[in-house]
């Protein structure tokens, strides 16, 4: 069974992930740094300097794609390496909002531009990017391999595919802190700040459920993906995916 934000409603994963990023969204940008730490930030550089290292020949992607685009940091990240567009998107009007005043405030908004969109129907043609990337947004999706295979749809031949998220530490005693931090203290600061009282208990049962690791490999290659690889950070807390195609 999928986890679920709201588990006393019957309506879909999609449209509840979508109203929980509503209702968390002026607070987001805030609780991601404060509950992180910051590393976060470090994460989306790690990833966006590993795209611009995997991507084939040698020449940074032009035109780049970032699901569940939220806020729009990963978007942001991604101007370090110098794009002619990017275009972000997600089913939250609310988190796109505030990505759009940021990428305003930024002056960036000729080359990045957010979109209401869902990454199982992406609105653009096959072989269209020359890269897609994803930050913490595949967990919440309600079919991943749905999701995957769409994205590796509208990404074109020789692309590269970056995926960062959530994974599970193994090793002691990173494991047992990890765990009593997300399941005790993330939620509690997370409900004080956000005010909604299932978004943080939803993030640690959905890193729970999510296929880390190999796993996740196994399905990123279901949807098309070759050349497969993850890159695990922080004592396995964040692992990065790159796939081609
Ligand atoms: C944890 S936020 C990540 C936002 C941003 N990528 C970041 O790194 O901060 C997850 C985002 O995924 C979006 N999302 C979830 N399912 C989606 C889907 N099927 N299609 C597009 N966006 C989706 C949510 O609305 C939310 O904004």
């Amino acid at each position: 069974m999928s986890v679920v934000p709201y588990k006393d409603k019957d309506n879909s994963k999609r449209d509840q992930v979508a109203e929980m990023f509503d209702n968390i969204s002026p607070k987001y940008d805030f609780l991601n740094h404060l509950l992180s730490g910051g590393i976060d930030i470090y994460w989306r550089k790690r990833a966006i300097k590993l795209l611009n290292k995997s991507h084939p020949g040698g020449v940074p992607p032009k035109t780049i794609l970032d699901i569940a685009t939220g806020t729009g940091d990963f978007a942001i990240e991604a101007l370090a390496l110098h794009p002619e567009k990017i275009i972000g998107v997600d089913i939250s009007e609310g988190m796109l909002a505030v990505g759009r005043q940021k990428i305003q405030k930024l002056g960036k908004q000729g080359i990045i531009e957010l979109r209401t969109g869902d990454s199982e129907h992406l609105p653009f043609a096959d072989n269209y990017f020359d890269a897609v990337i994803v930050s913490f947004g595949v967990r919440n999706f309600e079919n991943l391999l749905a999701g995957l295979t769409d994205m590796q749809r509208v990404m074109r031949r020789g692309g590269t595919c970056v995926v960062v998220e959530f994974s599970k530490p193994k090793a002691f005693p990173f494991k047992q802190v990890y765990n009593f931090y997300f399941k005790y203290i993330l939620p509690t600061v997370g409900k004080m700040v956000s005010r909604d009282s299932s978004a943080y208990t939803y993030l640690p049962e959905s890193v729970q459920a999510f296929p880390d690791g190999n796993d996740f490999l196994t399905i990123f290659e279901q949807a098309g993906f070759t050349k497969t690889q993850c890159i695990p950070l922080t004592f396995g807390i964040c692992s990065i995916y790159v796939g081609h195609k």
